[in-house]
């Protein structure tokens, strides 16, 4: 079965041709970080025109470096929810246009279940059951995977979410967006031991970061004046390591505890945050303390992407679902 994957929900327009939801044989994102960088954020109306520019020319791509031509396709899976409402309608739309033309059936995807198995792409045989840590720009969640489709949360952040913190903190410190990447670097020159910034929410699976970036906010503002600007006696670096090594600790110590507690000797990592060179790091220490096996796929599958809506899209495919072509995308829907 030839699957084309579709996902629009933020500032990533990507398509993907995933065979039998186990084999890629293409994967194209198009990123719209550029554009979007002046502003310090994603601009809601901007992303969306850009996914009507970039949508149609991605899917062209993905299918032609997958040899495959639209009436090979059997499959349309797209992301549904959650996201940028715009965002989220150009793909779920034009997924519609296709699978209707072509006569072939097209499912929603949850944009969070996609993040969570796309770790079976790159390992077919993790099997079930595992703890997943979903860590991106939008959400920051525990969750106690029994099998395909049964999702326990266990915890999730109170405020921002992990990838969030990191965009705001970038930004406190006069860095572009987005964040994470840009702080990742600059913490390899830094010391994680220079500022002991809080940890917070250290009981149960909830996380927390406003506190943490408040006390940055803080730090940093003994170092800024109205008219200089940031003081250069400021160690950037440091407080871009100190502040990673708050976020890494709780993400890592949350994720092996609950495995633990949950008997479960299985983690994943998912989500844009996975892509962190100081969670990776972490978190292989600790699971091979606690001797659980990580899985924590490449960075082309932790950051959006489509080959995960498309595995996702099949996998509910199998078990017989469809979607009807009055789907409506939604901003928010739980997992
Ligand atoms: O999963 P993703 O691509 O999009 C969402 O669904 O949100 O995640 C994007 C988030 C951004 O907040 C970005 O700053 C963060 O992931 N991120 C990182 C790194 N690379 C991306 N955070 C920390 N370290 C990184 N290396
Ligand atoms: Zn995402």
């Amino acid at each position: 079965m030839l699957i084309l994957g579709v996902e629009s929900s933020c500032d990533e327009t990507a398509a993907a041709v995933v065979r039998d939801g186990r084999e890629i044989l293409s994967s194209v994102i198009a990123s719209q970080i550029e554009m979007h960088e002046p502003f310090g954020g994603v601009v809601p109306e901007l992303a969306s025109r850009e996914h009507l520019k970039n949508l149609m020319p991605v899917i062209s791509d993905a299918l032609s470096t997958a040899s495959v031509a639209l009436p090979d396709l059997d499959l349309i899976a797209v992301t549904s929810a959650p996201g940028l409402i715009g965002a989220l309608l150009v793909g779920v739309s034009a997924a519609k246009a296709i699978a209707y033309s072509l006569g072939i059936p097209f499912i929603g995807v949850h944009h969070g279940e996609g993040h969570i198995l796309a770790a079976h792409l790159e390992y077919p045989d993790i099997g079930y059951p595992y703890v997943a840590l979903l860590a991106s720009g939008g959400h920051t969640a525990l969750y106690h995977v029994r099998e395909f489709g049964k999702y326990s949360l266990l915890g999730q952040t109170r405020d921002d979410a992990a990838g969030e913190a990191f965009d705001k903190v970038a930004k406190l410190l006069d860095l572009p967006y987005p964040g994470g990447p840009v702080i990742d670097r600059l913490a390899q020159q830094g010391d994680p031991r220079a500022i002991a910034f809080p940890r917070g929410q250290r009981e149960g699976y909830d996380f927390s970061f406003s506190g943490l970036k408040t006390a940055v906010r803080n730090h940093v503002a003994l170092f800024r004046s109205k008219d200089k600007g940031l003081d250069p006696s400021l160690n950037i670096n440091d407080v871009a390591a100190s502040f990673q090594a708050a976020v890494v600790e709780t993400l890592a110590d949350k994720t092996v505890k609950a495995a633990k507690e949950q008997g479960v000797s299985k983690v994943i990592v998912a989500g844009g945050v996975a892509a962190n060179s100081m969670l990776r790091q972490e978190m292989h220490r600790s699971c091979e303390k606690a001797g659980i096996t990580l899985y924590l796929p490449g960075m082309g599958l932790c950051i959006d992407n489509a080959a995960m809506i498309a595995l996702t899209g099949y996998l509910h495919y199998q078990r017989g679902e469809r979607s009807s072509l009055d789907l409506n995308p939604a901003a928010s829907a739980a997992l």
